[in-house]
Parts: structure tokens; C-alpha cells; sequence
């Protein structure tokens, strides 16, 4: 749940009951006790997931609206390369001199439910600095600014689907959903294109020792759908003295589908 630069921060309101992190967490296992009981699989976000408090006040409350996909796709836009720069992909190179942080590149495909590449589509990506901090003036974080990093890159899918970013890895940062809360350290990903609608969810690293304790990821529910926002370290995407490299595909449709924000719920 995030506005157009990430910055969960930005939509705090007075639902945010003060707690600790311990407070949160038996919060957060509790669900999960009740979900586990439960036999089910859902493997998309509760968008009224309590212990993320503002999704309470602004989640959907109506059903979505359903299109016919023959007509949507008529309507939708088609990209071409003089739309995006390949060095847009590139997020070390946007200023004078270098971003501060570890080098890294992110690659992977953008599939069907089948398998299939989705293939000339818009992939963009935003995300905090090394240290946690993106370029908002609503991110007050106490962190400093990179003024060679704007955490902003774009590019295309090619014809087996992939995509590939060069850029730094992001920091974990604060929030105030309660006391002593950190998002894990995670980029954003939108995709736009011949599919119904703008698609938007995070990419996790891992290991990361915060995600039990965060109420955004925990919103999905089950495990597997988790794990499958959590990118792979690949030794061979890693360069010689340059960049580490890891690889994440995104899945639009099927049982293995990635996670996905709504529209209404950023
Ligand atoms: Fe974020």
C-alpha cells in the first residue's frame, strides 16, 4: 500500500493504534493460526488485513469491476522502443556520480499462467536508497538523501519476456504503522500493458530477518505466495568486481501468480 514514489509512510492515519513490534507480531500469528486452521489457500493480499491498520479505512469495500478481456486489450497500449530508453533500465547512471550502496542487477521473465512470455511490456520499478530513504518530501526518514540515486528505472520486456535492472540495493526503512516499525528492504514493481489493468507488488530479498514482523507482506496469506515475492541470489547474474545479481520472475495469472496490489489499495 503505497503512493506513486513507495512511500508507505505517506498514508499513516489515526487507525494506527500505538503498539510495539511484540504487540504486532502475536497480532500477526494470530492470523496466521486462524488462516492455517482454516484449509483454505488464498494466495492474494486481505485488503482489510488488520495489523496493516490503514488498510482498514481505505480497503475496497465494493466487488471489483469486471471487463471483458478481448476489449480491454483492444483498448491497451502498445509499447515501442522509441517509448523507452534502454538506459532507463539502469539506475546507477542517472546523475554525475555514482549512488552509494551495493551494486546490484535484477533480472528475470514476465509470464503467463502458462508459462508463456508476456512479451513489450512496461516494467517500472521505484525504491529507497541504500540507506532507506526514497526521494519524497513525505519520507522525513532520518536517513540521508543520495543525490546521485533518484530509485526511479523503467524498460521493456523483450521477446522471452525478460527484463533487467541495474541498480542499488535498497535499505529497510521505518514506518509508523506502530512503534518501532521496518518494512523489509524490497523494490516496487508496476507492470502496464496488453493485459486489464496496471499491475503493482514488491520484490523481497532473502533472508530478510523482518519479514514475520511486517504487516504489508504478511497481508498474504499463505506461504508459498509469499515465498514467491522473495527473489533467488544468482552467482551467475553476479559480475567480476561490478554487481551481485538476483532473479525474480513475475507471474500474471495462475495458481503460481505473484501477488498483487490493487488500484484502490494504494
Ligand atoms: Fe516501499
Amino acid at each position: 500500500m503505497v503512493d506513486a514514489t513507495g512511500s508507505e509512510e505517506a498514508f499513516v492515519t489515526s487507525a494506527a493504534a500505538p503498539s510495539g513490534q511484540a504487540a504486532m507480531t502475536a497480532e500477526i500469528l494470530e492470523l496466521r493460526r486462524q488462516y492455517e486452521q482454516s484449509g483454505t489457500i488464498e494466495t492474494q493480499p486481505r485488503r482489510d488485513y488488520l495489523p496493516y491498520r490503514s488498510s482498514i479505512l481505505r480497503h475496497p469495500t465494493k466487488d471489483l469491476h469486471h471487463a471483458d478481456p478481448e476489449s480491454i486489450e483492444l483498448a491497451s497500449p502498445a509499447f515501442g522502443h522509441r517509448d523507452v530508453d534502454v538506459l532507463e533500465a539502469d539506475l546507477t547512471i542517472q546523475a554525475t556520480g555514482d549512488p552509494i550502496g551495493e551494486r546490484m542487477v535484477i533480472a528475470g521473465r514476465v509470464l503467463d499462467g502458462a508459462g508463456r512470455p508476456v512479451v513489450g511490456q512496461l516494467v517500472e520499478i521505484w525504491q529507497a536508497n541504500a540507506a532507506g530513504r526514497y526521494i519524497h518530501q513525505r519520507d522525513q526518514h532520518h536517513a540521508p538523501i543520495d543525490p546521485n540515486f533518484t530509485g526511479v528505472g523503467r524498460c521493456l520486456t523483450g521477446p522471452d519476456g525478460s527484463y533487467r535492472f541495474k541498480t542499488i540495493k535498497p535499505g529497510p526503512y521505518p514506518w509508523r504503522n506502530h512503534h518501532n516499525a521496518w518494512r523489509p528492504a524490497h523494490i516496487h514493481f508496476s507492470l502496464f500493458g496488453t493485459f486489464l489493468s496496471r499491475m503493482v507488488t514488491q520484490m523481497y530479498f532473502p533472508g530478510d530477518p523482518i519479514f514475520d514482523l511486517d504487516p504489508i507482506l504478511q497481508t498474504v496469506r499463505d506461504q508459498r505466495a509469499r515465498d514467491r515475492l522473495v527473489a533467488t541470489y544468482d552467482h551467475d547474474l553476479t559480475a567480476h568486481e561490478e554487481h551481485t545479481g538476483y532473479r525474480w520472475d513475475i507471474v500474471l495469472t495462475g495458481r503460481d501468480r505473484s501477488w498483487m496490489e490493487t488500484e484502490e489499495a494504494e
